[in-house]
Order: C-alpha cells, then sequence, then structure tokens
C-alpha cells in the first residue's frame, strides 16, 4: 500500500482523485492522451433510462473562476452505454469505475441500477439527484430528503454494489438532507453539485443559456464545497467523496482536511485535460509540504476552533 492509497465504500483505490461525472466522459476519450489507470477511478458520464439530446443550445457560459451549465443529461440511454460505451471503456481502464445514474422518477433511477448492476466493471453506483439542468427528477428531487430517501432506497434494492449518493448545494440544509439517505442505506455521500447560476448577455437582454439557468463550477466555488463536505463529513458516518472546484494537489489536501476521503476533480479537467494526472503527480511533493506521511492520516483532520 502506498502513501496515496484510500478505501471508499471497502474498495480500494491508488490515490484519492476521481474525475467527475460530466467531465471525462467514459474514460476512453481521455485515455487517448494518458493511461487513465493513473486514476483512483472516475464517475462516468451520467446514464439515464433513455438516451437524451440534453438541452437546447447555448448550454454554456464563461464566469470569472468558473463556468456555467447546462448539458441537460446528454447520453446514450442506459442499453447503449452498456452494448457501446462501456466495452470501449473497459479496452483502457482496468480498475472498478463509478457509474453515475439519473432518472425522472424512483423507478427509473431503480431501472438503470439493475441494468447496469450485472456490468462486473462497476464498483460504486453514484446516484445523482442533484442535477440542475433539468425540470423533473434531479435536483427537484435532491432538495427533498424524503424524495432522496427514496431514491436511494430503490437504489439499493436492486443492487449489493455500494451506493454513494450525489447532492446539491442548492440547499437550504444539506446535513438533514446527508442523513436521510444515510439512513435510507446510502454508502457513501458524494458533494457538491453545482451551484444554480445565470448569465444576461447585455446587448440582446437575454439569457447566455438557453435554459435561462445551469449549474457554476470551477474555483469560484471551491469554498462552499469544503464548507458543505465538512458539515455533512461531521454528521454522517459513511464516507464523503468531496468535490467542487478542485483544480490542485493542495485543493486535494484541504478537501480531505474537510472530511472526503476521496476527492471529485471536475470543471478543471475542461480546461486542461491532464488536471488529473497533474494533481496525482504533485500531491507526493504537496504531502512533503505539509508533513503528512500517509493521505488517509488527513481525512477530516481539520481542528475547530
Ligand atoms: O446538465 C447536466 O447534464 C448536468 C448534470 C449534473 O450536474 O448533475
Amino acid at each position: 500500500m502506498g502513501r496515496l492509497n484510500v478505501t471508499l465504500c471497502g474498495i480500494e483505490l491508488d490515490n484519492p482523485i476521481i474525475p467527475a461525472s460530466g467531465t471525462f466522459g467514459f474514460g476512453y476519450e481521455f485515455a487517448e492522451i494518458y493511461d487513465i489507470n493513473c486514476l483512483g477511478t472516475f464517475s462516468f458520464k451520467g446514464t439515464t433510462k433513455e438516451p437524451r439530446l440534453g438541452n437546447p443550445l447555448p448550454r454554456v457560459a464563461e464566469c470569472a473562476s468558473g463556468m456555467i451549465n447546462s448539458v441537460g443529461l446528454q447520453n446514450p440511454g442506459v442499453h447503449k452505454v452498456i452494448s457501446d460505451e462501456l466495452p470501449k471503456m473497459r479496452k483502457c481502464f482496468h480498475k472498478p469505475v463509478m457509474a453515475n445514474i439519473s432518472g425522472f422518477s424512483v423507478d427509473e433511477y431503480a431501472y438503470v441500477a439493475s441494468a447496469l448492476d450485472g456490468e462486473p466493471d462497476i464498483g460504486w453506483f453514484e446516484v445523482n439527484v442533484s442535477c440542475p439542468n433539468v425540470h423533473k427528477g434531479g435536483a427537484v428531487i435532491g432538495s427533498d430528503a424524503c424524495a432522496s430517501a427514496d431514491v436511494v432506497r430503490a437504489v439499493r434494492a436492486v443492487t449489493k454494489k455500494p451506493v454513494i449518493v450525489k447532492l446539491s448545494p442548492n440547499v437550504t440544509d444539506i446535513v438533514s438532507i446527508a442523513k436521510s439517505c444515510e439512513d435510507a442505506g446510502a454508502d457513501g455521500i458524494s458533494l457538491i453539485n453545482t451551484l444554480l447560476g445565470m448569465r444576461i448577455d447585455k446587448r440582446t437582454r437575454r439569457p447566455v443559456i438557453a435554459n435561462v439557468m445551469g449549474g457554476f463550477s470551477g474555483p469560484a466555488v471551491f469554498p462552499v464545497a469544503v464548507r458543505m463536505v465538512y458539515q455533512v463529513a461531521h454528521a454522517v458516518g459513511v464516507p464523503v467523496v468531496g468535490m467542487g472546484g478542485v483544480s490542485s494537489a493542495e485543493d486535494v489536501v484541504e478537501m480531505m482536511l474537510a472530511g472526503a476521503t476521496a476527492v471529485g476533480v471536475g470543471a478543471a479537467n475542461l480546461v486542461d485535460p491532464y488536471a488529473c494526472k497533474n494533481i496525482i503527480n504533485d500531491l507526493p511533493g504537496v504531502l512533503d509540504k505539509y508533513k503528512i506521511g500517509d493521505i488517509k492520516e488527513i481525512i477530516g483532520g481539520v481542528k475547530n476552533g
């Protein structure tokens, strides 16, 4: 075991770095430029029961220190993911992968999880109840503690694999939602998804994003993510995957001190496709800088007061 190893819901990772869903495709796209087996794992593109074309264009807006997206869960649907995407993925990635799943009803989440459950490459389910870019499902479910718990329970019932629920920051009380998911059987919590944002084109006076609003991510959201990871990690007994604006090995250390067992990297992959590889390479030097022997030592290590 090296000094970067962590264990996430019973599965060993070579390091805590996990490219976040929606920023890393099915991995094979990035395998064209580097060996993605250096990653802890990655969370694949959010998958729904039916194929989805996503939201109308434009669906991306630039912001200072971040971006807004309103992709709208574009994906080929679970059956094409199984027949076309996973075979391409497994040619270049040889570790357990995280399956990010979405739905528009409790039954759809359970359907997708059940369809994917037999795929041997899948180590964890990441149940996304936090997409801000759909008008049904997504964050509509994730902003309600009972509805989130219902989804967790339904997915839990169709798989023995670890179920990690991905939560939205666009809520008043993140802790009560996280606890309700834990009580419903979640093995882990990942957070944060994007913050709901909006830009306006001053010439046309129209929203830049066709769907009006979208999810804001990037370095600007990092302090919000650290705060929410801290709150949730101190309130639940299951591991937390911390994400939101992480773009350096320094950020990884901070996120783990807040309580994260593993760390998602999202928007940074869109700025620099080598971001995750660079973060992994930089981690030993940053551990040395702060006199940290083994990365596991720092999980939840923030001192209060
Ligand atoms: O619009 C999207 O596909 C985003 C998904 C998410 O943020 O969960």
